[in-house]
């Protein structure tokens, strides 16, 4: 595996190889959820890089930026192991200057939900996102369904902006309590860990629910609000595949979307139904 630290003599190399490739977009501190995206990439393409950068503008004021798990030699191992081909490891000072062009989130879709608690979070993403592609030139992208939010909005932008790399959106991957990997679970004590099982409960039940015809999104939302009761829910949503408001879900056309805070930590989680 090729390590690479400087953007240019990746864009280089990658065009010197003539291959297709497949790219995952990472902030490190790896897990099953990562591999399984860096899989997808393995079977598509001819080579697969993985890129590692904690990225600052996604972050607010206040927010976990400067204790984001860091798990240098571990994710390195890991890489390695699940046959990446180069590992991309940028530094803050490559990837941005002081002052620069950047990307802004659309209005609407990008300030509703995880946007609305992290208002400036999806243009900060959206610009690192654009960074790296136009670094590394994929084929195609790999990005998990956990973030639905994030996937909806790279998909949108890569659209918008007539981009050619193809954004392709990769299962979540579960403990087999339920819980959704996320690097943020670290985080967790085990009463905490405990607790963080209600997300994936109150989506349990909203698919149950909609299994058995019952699609009345508000039914469904005080429902689901009943489980998660005692922790801090910043949303309960169930959208249409274009983040719209709909009332009654759309079977096979629909998300049911959940963030709630689980001590100090924000955990998200969502369901394609
Ligand atoms: O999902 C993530 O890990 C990040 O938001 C991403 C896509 C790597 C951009 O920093």
């Amino acid at each position: 595996m090729k390590i690479i630290t400087k953007p240019l003599e990746l864009k280089e190399y990658l065009s010197a190889q003539c291959k297709t490739v497949g790219f995952v977009p990472t902030m490190g501190a790896l897990h099953e959820g990562h591999v399984s995206l860096i899989r997808n990439a393995k079977k598509d393409n001819e080579l697969v890089v993985v890129s590692i950068f904690v990225n600052p503008t996604q972050f607010l004021k206040g927010e976990d930026l400067d204790k984001y798990p860091s798990r240098h030699e571990a994710d390195t191992k890991i890489c390695s192991i699940s046959g990446v081909d180069v590992l991309f490891l940028p530094n803050r000072e490559d990837m941005y200057g002081s002052d620069e062009a950047t990307l802004q989130a659309p209005k609407v879709r990008g300030y509703v939900l995880e946007g609305a608690t992290r208002p400036g979070h999806f243009s900060g993403v959206l610009t690192v996102v654009m960074k790296l592609l136009n670094i590394v030139n994929p084929s195609k992208a790999y990005f998990g369904k956990k973030d639905a939010q994030q996937l909806n909005l790279v998909t949108l932008m890569v659209k918008q902006l007539f981009m050619s790399v193809e954004i392709v959106p990769v299962n979540t991957v579960r403990e087999s309590d339920g819980l959704a990997l996320s690097s943020r679970n670290m985080y967790l004590s085990a009463s905490e860990r405990k607790d963080a099982l209600k997300i994936s409960k109150s989506l349990h039940l909203a698919s149950r629910m909609i299994m058995e015809n019952s699609l009345n999104v508000e039914e469904i939302k005080l429902k689901m609000r009943e489980i998660l009761a005692p922790l801090e829910v910043s949303y309960v949503e169930i959208l249409n595949r274009d983040f719209e408001v709909i009332q009654k879900v759309e079977i096979a056309k629909s998300v049911v979307l959940v963030e709630a805070m689980v001590g100090n930590t924000r955990l998200l989680d969502n369901i394609w139904v």
